[in-house]
């Protein structure tokens, strides 16, 4: 199979949490990615995008609101072995696609590969214009206090015109 163009991207399922988590806490190890817990994967799962090759989750992304206009891109990885072949860009286009239809303004995300999205239309910007995802959610992160994770946004209104 040509992974690239033959995968199905598919909205994840109950049972893809064990899949999802496993490769997130590849990432999170590596600290890439934040870890979740199960929990938060479950109360977060209708938000996730992924495709997966014989039964084993392969690439995934969400898409979680902090306002109707706002939305970030979170949990986006592939596995190791096959990154580099199109499966990120694929969920994001997609994720992407899901927020124009929902009318978000803006799509952000923060992130340790900022010319992925950059590739991807997005630009980089100060974390300090989203207080929202500041005081919400990295308060409480542990890297809160020395956070080295690039902001970047993609203004959808804007990309329409
Ligand atoms: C970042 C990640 C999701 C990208 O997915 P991928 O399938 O490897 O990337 P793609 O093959 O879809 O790449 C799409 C484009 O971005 C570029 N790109 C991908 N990773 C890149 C990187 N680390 N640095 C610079 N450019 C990169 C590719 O060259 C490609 O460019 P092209 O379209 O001009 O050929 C994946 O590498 C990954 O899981 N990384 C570890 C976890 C992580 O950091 N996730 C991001 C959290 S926000």
């Amino acid at each position: 199979m040509n992974i690239t163009q033959d995968a199905q991207v598919r909205s994840a399922r109950p049972e893809d949490i064990p899949g999802i988590q496993k490769l997130l806490n590849h990432y999170a190890k590596l600290g890439d990615l934040l870890p979740r817990t199960k929990q938060d994967l479950a109360n977060n799962l209708e938000h996730f995008l992924l495709i997966e090759e014989k039964q084993t989750v392969i690439a995934c992304g969400s898409l979680e609101h902090f306002t109707p206009e706002l939305a970030e891109i979170r949990s986006l990885m592939v596995a190791p072995d096959i990154k580099g072949r199109g499966l990120g860009r694929r969920i994001v286009e997609q994720l992407i696609g899901i927020a124009k239809e929902r009318n978000v303004g803006r799509l952000m995300a923060l992130t340790y590969v900022p010319e992925f999205f950059h590739n991807l239309g997005f630009r980089t910007v100060t974390k300090e214009i989203f207080p929202e995802k500041v005081w919400g959610i990295c308060v409480n992160c542990y890297k809160f206090e020395n956070c080295d994770e690039i902001a970047v946004l993609l203004e959808l209104n804007q990309a329409k015109s």
